[in-house]
C-alpha cells in the first residue's frame, strides 16, 4: 500500500527518504518501458504516460540533485541496443529534444536563447519549424559521397549497424548527388511508414497470421531491424533528413541552408519546413502543421523548432541530453485510457469474423473514439483483452483507431478471458479457422461458412459494390444499402440499376420514404445511371472476389481488355490443369492463390447469374489504351542506383505513360534495367541474366526527350 501511495504524492511534499525511493522506481520503470518501445516494438503505456513519469522524474532530480542515480533516466535517451546488430559508436553523439508542451514554454525557450547569447532585444532570431517525425531516427555515414555506414540511434552514443537494411530504403541514397557533396558526412533523420502503407502491412501480416504492429512507428522499427534485409526491402520505409553528425567541411551558414543542400544530395525533406521571424510565427506554422495533421498521410507528434544560424547554434550547445538550440513543442496525444464495455463480431463480405472493441467514449486527439479494431482472435489473446478492462487506445492520423494494450493493474477481479465464438452472429453457421494449404498453418482469420446464404456477406458485398473505389455511387453508402437490404429492394448489385423502374411499381415509392425527397431521390438515380459505363477495373474490382484488389482488377482489366474475354478466359480456366488457367497464372502479379480465387468465384452457379443479370444493365468500358506506339510499351523496366535528372516516382509515372510496366525487381522477365549511379545488386543480377542495362541518359533517349 506504501508504494502505492507513495507515487501519487506531489513532488513538493516528498520526504529525502521517499523521494531516494521514488527515483529508484521511476528508473526501473521507465527502463522497462524503454525497453518495450525501443526492443520490443511493443509499447504497454501512451507517449503521455510516458512522458509524465519521465517529468515526474526530472522534478525530483531538479529538486534533490544529491539524490541523482547514476543510472538517472534523465543521462539517457531511449534504450541499450539490442544485441543482434553489431554496435556503431556515433561520431556525433545522437540526442533528443527538450520538450514545450504550451505556448508559453516556446515563449520562455526563445527568451532563454536570447539571454544565452546577450542578445539585443532588437536583434532578430530567426527560427525555422518543422514537422516532427513519429519515426525512428538514423544516421548515415558517405564517405567521398557513398554510404558506407548506416545505424539506429540506440542510446544515443552507440547504436546498431544496420546498413544493409537502410540500403534498400528507396528514399536513402547509396550515392550522393551534387558538386559540394563532402569527403565525410554522417546525414540524419527520420524513417517511418506512411498511414497507407502501414495499414497495408497489418492487413498482410494479418493475412498470414503474423505480428500485427500497433503503429506505423513500431511498423517502421520492427521493419528495421530485421536481420534478413529482403524482408526490410519488402517493407515499404520512407525517410526524411533533418539534421547531420559529422560533417568533414561545413559548406552552410544556417539550418535552412543545410536542408536545401540535403535535398541537393538526393534526400527528402519535409515540405512543411518554414523559417520563422518571431514566436508568432512559429505559434502559426504549429497551428498551421496541426490542422494537417490527419491529412498528411504519416504521423508527426509535434513540430521542430530551431535557431537558424549554425553559429548561434554552436555557441548554445547542449543541456544534458539536449541542445538549448532546438525544442519539441509536442501535439496533444493521440493515445488515451478508456474502457472496454463489449466485443462485437462484425462479418465481412468474405465471411471474416473481426472483433470490434465496443469503447466507453473518449477524445483520442481530439475526436470521440467509441469503437476500435481487436484485429483478430490471436491478437485478443496475445494482448488478453477482457470486456470490462481498462485499455489504452489510440489514434494514429486517419488509421482506425485500436486498442494497444490492457492496463492490467486495473483489471477487476472477475475480469474472465474473451472466449471467441465459432459460430457467426449473423447466420449461425459454423465459424472456421481455414489452414492455408501453403503454410499448414491455421489462419489468422475465422470465417463464417455460410456463404452465400449469409446476410451479413450479402450487404457487406453490395456495400464494397458501391463503396469509393468500386462503382462509388454517389448517394448510396452504407447506411442506404442496410435499409434497402432489409427491405428486400436491393439483394444483389443489378437490383441497384433496376431500381428507378421499380420505383412506384414493385416498391413503396422511395420518396415517400423516410430520409427521402425528391431531389435526393432523382440525384440518386443519375448517379446509378452515370456508372451503367463504369471502367472494367472498377468492375472487376467491385465484384468482390477474394483476394482481387484494386491493383490485381486494373491488372486483368489492362490484360483481358472486356469483360467477354475476361469471363472466357475465367470460365476456361476452370480446369486447373488447363492451359487457359497457366496463362492466368502467367500474368505478372497473379499468382496460384489470386487466380485460384477468381477462378472459384465463376465457377459458383450463384455468382455466374448475379454478374449476368448485372450485365444486362451495365457495360464496363475498357481501360484507355496505354500508348502501344512507344519503344517501350508492354515492356517491364527495373530503376535502380540513383536518377539524377528525375525523382523515382516521376520516372515510373512516365514509364507507365508510355506503356510500359515499372517492376521492384529484377528477373528473367525483365525487359530494360535502368542503373543509376550506386547500382548494386539488380545490377549484378541484369547482367547475369543478359539483360539490357541503361544509363539514364540512354533511357531518356529511348524515350525521346533525352
Ligand atoms: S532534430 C540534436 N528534427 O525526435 C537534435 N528531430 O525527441 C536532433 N525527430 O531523436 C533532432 N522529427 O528522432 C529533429 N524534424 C525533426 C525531427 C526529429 C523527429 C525525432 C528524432 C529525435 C527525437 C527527439
Amino acid at each position: 500500500m506504501a508504494a502505492a501511495a507513495q507515487k501519487d504524492i506531489p513532488v513538493g511534499d516528498l520526504t529525502s527518504q521517499q523521494a531516494g525511493a521514488e527515483l529508484a522506481r521511476l528508473a526501473a520503470e521507465i527502463a522497462d518501458h524503454d525497453k518495450r518501445y525501443y526492443q520490443d516494438d511493443q509499447p504497454t503505456v501512451s507517449d503521455g504516460e510516458y512522458d509524465a513519469l519521465r517529468r515526474r522524474n526530472s522534478d525530483i532530480e531538479a529538486r534533490f540533485p544529491d539524490l541523482v542515480l547514476p543510472e538517472s533516466p534523465s543521462g539517457r535517451v531511449g534504450s541499450a541496443p539490442a544485441e543482434r546488430f553489431a554496435k556503431v559508436t556515433h561520431a556525433v553523439p545522437m540526442l533528443s529534444l527538450g520538450n514545450a508542451f504550451d505556448d508559453d514554454d516556446v515563449g520562455e525557450f526563445c527568451d532563454r536563447i536570447r539571454r544565452f547569447l546577450g542578445l539585443d532585444p532588437e536583434e532578430p532570431v530567426i527560427m525555422t519549424a518543422e514537422p516532427k517525425i513519429d519515426g525512428l531516427s538514423a544516421s548515415l555515414r558517405y564517405e567521398a559521397g557513398r554510404l558506407s555506414v548506416g545505424a539506429t540511434r540506440g542510446d544515443g552514443q552507440e547504436g546498431e549497424n544496420v546498413t544493409a537494411n537502410l540500403r534498400t530504403v528507396e528514399d536513402i541514397p547509396v550515392r550522393l548527388s551534387g558538386a559540394e557533396v563532402p569527403e565525410v558526412v554522417e546525414v540524419r533523420g527520420e524513417v517511418y511508414m506512411s498511414h497507407a502503407d502501414f495499414a497495408a502491412l497489418n492487413e498482410r501480416q494479418a493475412e498470414a497470421g503474423k505480428q500485427i504492429f500497433a503503429n506505423p512507428r513500431n511498423a517502421a522499427a520492427g521493419s528495421l531491424r530485421q536481420l534478413d534485409p529482403s524482408i526490410t526491402a519488402a517493407r515499404p520505409l520512407r525517410f526524411f533528413a533533418y539534421a547531420w553528425g559529422e560533417m568533414s567541411k561545413e559548406p552552410f551558414a544556417t539550418q535552412s541552408e543545410a536542408i536545401g543542400e540535403l535535398a541537393n544530395w538526393g534526400f527528402q525533406t519535409n515540405p512543411l519546413f518554414r523559417q520563422c521571424a518571431d514566436v508568432a510565427e512559429m505559434l502559426d506554422v504549429y497551428r498551421t502543421i496541426e490542422a494537417q495533421r490527419a491529412t498528411l498521410g504519416y504521423d508527426i507528434d509535434g513540430v521542430v523548432y530551431k535557431v537558424d544560424r549554425l553559429d548561434w547554434q554552436k555557441r548554445l550547445g547542449f543541456v544534458s541530453r539536449a541542445p538549448r538550440w532546438a525544442i519539441a513543442h509536442k501535439f496533444p496525444a493521440e493515445q488515451a485510457t478508456t474502457v472496454l464495455n463489449d466485443i462485437e463480431i462484425q462479418v465481412g463480405r468474405t465471411g471474416q469474423l473481426t472483433p470490434v472493441a465496443k469503447l466507453e467514449p473518449v477524445t483520442v486527439g481530439g475526436v470521440v473514439v467509441s469503437n476500435a479494431t481487436l484485429h483478430n482472435e490471436d491478437e485478443i489473446a496475445r494482448k488478453d483483452v477482457r470486456v470490462g478492462d481498462t485499455v489504452i487506445v489510440q489514434r494514429a492520423g486517419d488509421v482506425i483507431p485500436q486498442v494497444v494494450s490492457v492496463v492490467s493493474e486495473k483489471r477487476k477481479r472477475h475480469a474472465v478471458a474473451y472466449v471467441f465464438p465459432d459460430r457467426c452472429p449473423a447466420c449461425d453457421s459454423l465459424a472456421v479457422r481455414e489452414i492455408n494449404p501453403k503454410t499448414g498453418k491455421h489462419d489468422a482469420a475465422r470465417r463464417c461458412t455460410g456463404g452465400l446464404i449469409c446476410p451479413a456477406q450479402a450487404v457487406e458485398r453490395l456495400k464494397h459494390f458501391v463503396s469509393r473505389n468500386a462503382l462509388d455511387i454517389e448517394g448510396l453508402g452504407s447506411k442506404q444499402v442496410e435499409a434497402f437490404y432489409a427491405e428486400g429492394d436491393i439483394t444483389q448489385p443489378a437490383d441497384i440499376f433496376t431500381l428507378a423502374v421499380r420505383d412506384g411499381e414493385a416498391l413503396k415509392k422511395l420518396k415517400d420514404r423516410e430520409g427521402w425527397g425528391d431531389a435526393s431521390v432523382r440525384n440518386l438515380f443519375a448517379a446509378i445511371d452515370t456508372r451503367r459505363g463504369t471502367g472494367l477495373d472498377r468492375f472487376i474490382f467491385a465484384l468482390g472476389i477474394r483476394h482481387v484488389g484494386e491493383t490485381t482488377a486494373r491488372l486483368l482489366a489492362r490484360t483481358y481488355g472486356s469483360v467477354d474475354d475476361f469471363r472466357g478466359a475465367v470460365e476456361a480456366a476452370r480446369n486447373l490443369e488447363s492451359e487457359a488457367f497457366q496463362d492466368l497464372v502467367a500474368i505478372d502479379g497473379i499468382g496460384e492463390v489470386v487466380a485460384e480465387a477468381v477462378v472459384a468465384f465463376f465457377a459458383e452457379e450463384h455468382n455466374r447469374s448475379a454478374v449476368d443479370a448485372l450485365l444486362a444493365e451495365v457495360t464496363p468500358q475498357a481501360l484507355e489504351a496505354a500508348d502501344t506506339s512507344s519503344p517501350v510499351a508492354g515492356k517491364t523496366v527495373v530503376f535502380t542506383g540513383t536518377l539524377e535528372r528525375m525523382t523515382r516516382s516521376e520516372a515510373k509515372a512516365r514509364a507507365e505513360g508510355l506503356g510500359a510496366k515499372v517492376s521492384g525487381s529484377v528477373s528473367a522477365k525483365t525487359d530494360i534495367l535502368v542503373a543509376g549511379p550506386g547500382a548494386g545488386s539488380k545490377l549484378k543480377k541484369a547482367q547475369e541474366l543478359d539483360i539490357t542495362v541503361l544509363s539514364e541518359d540512354d533511357w531518356l533517349e529511348l524515350i525521346g526527350n533525352a
